[in-house]
């Protein structure tokens, strides 16, 4: 394979940024909708976003998980609060977030804080997934190292039997986390690589200013 010749022309028309509102999320959801109702292919997922954390050593992880709500203040996802993600944003509360609509030649990058949601938000969710799920986020003691995937189903099957005919109550270590940004930009591919950026940035007092940025 020869990776230097995989290349792509972004041939779209661009944005005009003075039609985005005057808050990321506004412009945020509208972005959204256009990719989700023209998404191409049931394979691709409009709402999947690649997470950035760091630990206290400084080391930088990211992977993917699935947005689940936006609220006026930002972005929420659901995940193991003792996975690898959660003891990274416990000693620092920060993270980055970014979309890639292909078929848009679109991206969309938040960077702020990240705190847990409140506990019913995490429930209703919970209980709003399939019980296959439930099960599963209660069997998977995510990111720790495990033997051997029989060690997964057999848990798996001794709480399906446990909980037969009940409801599946949500685990200690399992919810939502709120990403709240102080930087979003909207990124729109163009022709020869001139493609068009436009940052929000929050400033005191919680009033967002909007810039253009070099591609
Ligand atoms: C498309 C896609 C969506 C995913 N969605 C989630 C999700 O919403 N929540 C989650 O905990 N993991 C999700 N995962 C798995 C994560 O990428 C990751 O493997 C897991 O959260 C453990 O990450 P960590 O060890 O960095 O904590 C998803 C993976 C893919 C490829």
């Amino acid at each position: 394979m020869d990776f230097k010749e995989l290349r792509k022309e972004y041939e779209t028309a661009g944005f005009d940024p003075a039609r985005l509102p005057e808050e990321p999320i506004g412009a945020f959801r509208q972005w959204f909708q256009a990719a989700s109702e023209s998404c191409p292919d049931a394979s691709f997922e409009a709402n999947a976003m690649a997470v950035a954390t760091a630990g206290a050593d400084g080391n930088v992880s990211c992977r993917w998980v699935l947005l689940k709500g936006v609220t006026k203040l930002g972005i929420q996802f659901f995940t193991n609060y003792d996975s690898d993600k959660g003891r990274q944003i416990a000693t620092n509360p920060r993270a980055a977030a970014s979309f890639h609509w292909p078929w848009l030649g679109r991206q969309v990058r938040f960077e702020g804080a990240i705190e847990k949601t409140d506990r019913a938000t995490s429930e209703n969710y919970f209980h709003s997934r399939p019980r296959g799920s439930q099960i599963g986020a209660m069997v998977s003691r995510q990111s720790a190292e495990i033997g051997s995937r029989e060690e997964l189903e057999q848990l798996q099957q001794e709480l399906e039997s446990r909980f037969e005919g009940q409801e599946i109550p949500l685990p200690e270590n399992w919810g939502g986390y709120h990403i709240i940004p102080a930087r979003v930009e909207f990124w729109q591919g163009r022709l020869n690589r001139l493609h068009d950026r436009i940052v929000y940035v929050r400033e005191d007092q919680g009033k967002w200013s909007k810039k253009r940025l070099a591609p």
